[in-house]
């Protein structure tokens, strides 16, 4: 998708359709509308005075344009009540008219922005939240259907009226394009079956993927991992027929094109480790789930997934920090090879690891990455797994779940949050956990109480950071959403977490 800021009048915007946001409770025409509905003869006046459109949350009224301006519909769509409105809901409502209006079969939208709309946020942050609002809009889930119609229409071009174009904000325009592009290619990566979505085809799809980017790509295989002693990873492997495998990515910050206009950060700056959970498929195991919803386990590599977007994301956006992405990637399945629960592995960082539930295997492999990651040199690691049921229960689709150890790296992570439009709660890590993951038999147990679910996980993680700041980030919910009773983005794999990273790394970069 190309996108650019417009200084053109909104009647005389050259589009397929026009996109116009309107809040709730607003039973007058935006100022900014006015010529445009003279020329539909007060069509818009009309529909707001008899309250045919009232401006809820993701409401919308396609008016034909009557061929009297270079654009053929205008979109009403409602934005809701101002006060609930964040950055976050307008990408959210977006995305939501982005997808009618592709199956409308337009590819050219102009988003106009009256006024009251515009004061929500910085001209850049405005764009942003549409860039990607509308980016968003290009997915879909039906990849495989022989008779697929909405695939074929993708939205090409994206112009937005109403934001001062300075040159901020036209550079969140090109970064936002970026970023969307990054997240929609991994969310159909997420939505792969896992019969086409091996450890084997991941490392492909990544090779592909960094062509052409400066990212420099090694992967660790069965062997590389014998000899690294990573007996966590290896031991969740033992089970599938599929030969796990470690992609492990970098990005060098001074071989970037930036580097040499601004000088680049020597090898004592930081490293930024990304580290992702890439379970193809998670059975749970000889810890085996039960088979109702166990198809959504495809998606269990979502993490990883991730990380590799961000990472894509990074090497357009060139940051001024080296960032490493490393993603342990297989198959959690039963069979006679299979771990079982009362085993005893040692991870590569030489901790002994008892093995209560064989589905509790994203910390597994998770751990393995992360002490990778440490021996690489990374100073800051932010990890990033569908990791636990328990945080789908607590945060809904809606939110990311993040825990850590350094209030600083915490409220980076936080600020990245609000820049990339994801949401992102923290949750505890205190003391009062402490003892939870104590085994009887070994240093820590993969599995204890069924409560603090997801604390628990990340309390397992940070044994592995060695001291490090560390974030843990759960998306179990934030991955995929298809509650029809929500009005967030619909259907299917989000892209969760790809920008929160990217931005990260910005801001990591320039602290
Ligand atoms: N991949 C699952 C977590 C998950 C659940 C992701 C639902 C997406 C949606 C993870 O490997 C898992 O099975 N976690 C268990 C851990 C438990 C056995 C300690 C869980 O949360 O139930
Ligand atoms: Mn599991
Ligand atoms: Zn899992």
């Amino acid at each position: 998708m190309q996108a650019r800021l417009l200084t053109t009048a909104p009647e005389k915007a050259e589009a397929d359709a026009l996109i116009l946001p309107i809040f709730e409770g607003q039973s007058k025409l935006p100022p900014e509308a006015v010529a445009l509905d003279k020329k539909l003869k007060g069509a818009i006046t009309q529909l707001l005075a008899d309250r045919e459109f009232r401006g809820k949350f993701m409401e919308l009224v396609p008016v034909h344009n009557l061929n009297t301006l270079p654009s053929k519909w205008t979109v009403l769509v409602g934005v809701g009540k101002p006060d609930d409105l964040d950055m976050v809901r307008l990408r959210n409502a977006l995305q939501a008219a982005g997808r009618v209006l592709r199956k409308r079969g337009h590819r050219r939208v102009t988003v106009i922005l009256p006024k009251a709309v515009a004061a929500m946020a910085s001209a850049s942050d405005m764009a942003r939240a549409v860039t990607e609002g509308i980016g968003l809009s290009n997915f879909d889930v039906g990849s495989l259907k022989t008779r697929h119609e909405h695939a074929v229409t993708q939205i090409s071009a994206l112009g937005i009226v109403g934001l001062d174009g300075d040159k901020a904000a036209s550079a969140a325009v090109k970064d936002a394009v970026v970023l969307a592009d990054a997240t929609n290619r991994i969310r159909g990566w997420v939505n792969a079956p896992a019969n086409t979505f091996t450890p084997t085809v991941f490392v492909e799809k990544v090779k592909e993927a960094v062509q052409g980017t400066g990212l420099d790509l090694k992967v660790l295989d069965v062997d590389d991992m014998r000899r690294l002693k990573m007996g966590a990873l290896l031991a969740v492997a033992r089970g599938s027929d599929e030969p796990a495998k470690m992609i492990v990515i970098r990005y060098n910050a001074s071989n970037a094109r930036i580097a040499l206009k601004r000088g680049s950060r020597g090898p004592a700056g930081p490293v930024l480790a990304l580290v992702g959970k890439g379970i193809t498929f998670d059975s749970g195991g000889i810890s085996i789930k039960p088979a109702q919803n166990m198809e959504m386990m495809k998606s269990d590599m979502g993490g990883g997934a991730a990380v590799v977007g961000a990472m894509l994301a990074i090497a357009a956006l060139e940051p001024k920090i080296n960032v490493i992405g490393v993603v342990p990637t297989t198959e959690n399945m039963p069979s006679g090879h299979a771990i079982k629960p009362g085993d005893v592995v040692t991870g590569s960082g030489g901790k002994t690891i008892e093995i209560i539930n064989t589905d509790a295997e994203g910390r597994l492999i998770l751990s393995d990455g992360i002490t990778y990651a440490v021996k690489e040199g990374a100073t800051h690691i932010v990890d990033i797994a569908t990791l636990t049921g328990s945080i789908m229960r607590t945060l809904g689709p809606v939110a990311i779940g993040a825990f850590g150890n350094d209030p600083t790296l915490m409220d980076l992570v936080r600020r990245a949050a609000d820049l990339a439009g994801e949401r992102v709660w923290e949750l505890p890590t205190w003391a009062d956990y402490d003892g939870l993951i104590d085994s009887d038999i070994a240093d820590i147990k993969n599995s204890t109480v069924p409560w603090a679910g997801a604390t628990t996980a990340a309390l397992f993680l940070r044994e592995f950071v060695e001291g490090r700041p560390w974030v843990h980030l759960d998306i179990a919910g934030s991955a995929w959403q298809d509650t029809s009773e929500l009005k967030t983005v619909p259907r299917g794999p989000t892209g969760s977490g790809v920008r929160v990273m990217a931005q990260l790394a910005r801001l990591l970069g320039e602290s």
